[in-house]
């Protein structure tokens, strides 16, 4: 047995057949987990929700910066540093509904990524950031700490491929791992890792695969559970 079986709160594999890495405890990648299909699917969703109702755009953060990234959410609106359903600091519209069809994906994730059907079946995001990155794009180290919840956190990547840096839970400096995050691409953290920094250094332009429907650039969706009341 995986000797880090006992101290984990999931039966994590630490390199399983399916090509499971455990980059921490309760941090898991599994590259290649979206199916062309699938990656074709999540595109055109994205594309229909950065139209609107609420507009994908660079979040403002409180003391004037702007973020690199563009991010549109669904389910819940993000920003910094809290949810709500209407988007008051975008366009006042209500964000888009979570789809069903992303909780079922989301428990397929965990599922996949911790082996426990039981803690799959019990998951349930209420919301998704969606984060669009160009060749020059950059998310710093931060912590998705304005959940109520410390359900795991379901990342999911297409198109180019990125350094994803996963850090530990004290702060936003070493020690890190930097795991590269290609399309297709599963990410998982929960247990212990829930709230470890993580950020993206660098994407690297060119290396996605434009079938996506994604000609250039890299879209990120983390799907999340606010623990907010309906
Ligand atoms: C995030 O931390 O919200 C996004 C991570 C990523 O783009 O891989
Ligand atoms: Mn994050």
């Amino acid at each position: 047995m995986n000797p880090r079986f006992e101290e984990t709160q999931f039966p994590i594999f630490e390199q399983g057949p399916a090509g499971r890495t455990e980059i921490a405890p309760g941090a898991v990648h599994v590259p290649g987990w979206l199916g062309p299909e699938e990656r074709r699917e999540l595109v055109a969703a994205c594309r229909g929700w950065a139209t609107g109702p609420v507009p994908i755009r660079r979040t403002r953060l409180p003391r004037g910066g702007v973020m690199s990234v563009r991010t549109v959410c669904v389910g819940w609106h993000w920003q910094p540093y809290r949810y709500t359903r209407v988007a008051e600091d975008v366009n006042g519209a209500a964000v888009a509904a979570f789809p069903d069809w992303m909780v079922a994906l989301g428990r397929r994730a965990l599922a996949a990524a911790y082996g426990d059907e039981a803690a799959a079946a019990d998951y349930t995001p209420d919301t998704a950031l969606i984060n669009f990155y160009d060749g020059e794009a950059t998310l710093g180290m931060h912590q998705d700490k304005d959940e109520r919840s410390a359900a795991p956190v379901v990342s999911l990547s297409i198109g180019d491929t990125c350094v994803f840096r996963f850090g530990n839970t004290e702060n936003r400096n070493r020690p890190w791992t930097d795991v590269e995050l290609a399309s297709g691409d599963l990410f998982v953290f929960g247990g212990p890792s829930r709230f470890a920094y993580h950020g993206v250094p660098r994407v690297r332009p060119g290396t996605g695969d434009p079938a996506t429907g994604l000609a250039t650039g890299r879209l990120n969706i983390t799907m999340r559970v606010t623990g907010l009341p309906g």
